[in-house]
């Protein structure tokens, strides 16, 4: 399976998860999605990145993506897994794991990486758009954790710039000044940004967050 590039089609798929079977577009419907790789039930630093994740769900639903992993172990598994979760990052798991026992969903979205492991998944996320292309993908090792703020950050890039004609800068975050899109002449984006626009040079130009 080729890699998964920014703009493809998410591949669809039916699957088995903690909340039975699940169809990733009927699933997604209308939003965002955010669909992430674990590589194995039981172990910790999954144990550490579903109760986090399962904290951040509050925030992940006021932008309007819906949350789905995936580990390759039985949803029986991934159901008692869960209890310890919940005890543990004091947290209720309210999304679901995806039971990828055969693999067909890891191989699909080639989430294996051999040559760093051969059965488990490496740690995988797609951002995927209302329209079902991909906007983001990153791959972190088995030993890394990843940073839920970061993809929160993301997500706030991905849809601002999904409605307006900027791109955001180094460590962005909501609310701070954004880039012109460098496609816009300046004459022309100060009509557009009523907020002002500041050149720095002719193809650095800042504007305030639109949506702020
Ligand atoms: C973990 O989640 O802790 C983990 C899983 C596989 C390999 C290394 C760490």
């Amino acid at each position: 399976m080729a890699a998964i590039r920014l703009g493809d089609k998410a591949p669809d798929f039916t699957a088995d998860s903690s909340m039975g079977t699940i169809n990733l577009y009927d699933y997604l419907g209308d939003s965002w999605g955010i669909l992430f790789s674990h590589p194995a039930d039981f172990t910790p630093v999954c144990t550490t990145e579903l109760g986090t994740a399962a904290n951040f769900k509050p925030e992940f639903d006021k932008r309007n993506v819906k949350m789905l992993a995936l580990s390759v172990d039985g949803a029986a598994s991934h159901n008692e897994w869960i209890k310890d979760i919940n005890e543990v990052q004091n947290t209720t798991v309210n999304f679901p794991i995806i039971a990828d026992e055969d693999k067909k969903v890891s191989t699909l979205y080639d989430m294996i990486h051999p040559n760093a492991d051969n059965n488990l998944t490496v740690r995988s996320v797609f951002i995927i758009a209302p329209d079902k292309t991909v906007k983001l993908t990153l791959t972190y090792p088995a030993s890394t954790g990843r940073n839920f703020y970061e993809l929160l950050r993301v997500v706030d890039s991905l849809q601002l710039t999904a409605y307006h004609k900027v791109a955001t800068p180094a460590n962005w975050e909501h609310g701070n000044d954004v880039v012109v899109s460098p496609a816009i002449p300046t004459e022309e984006a100060k009509g557009m940004f009523t907020k002002g626009v500041e050149e720095i040079k002719p193809y650095l130009r800042m504007t305030p967050d639109p949506t702020t």
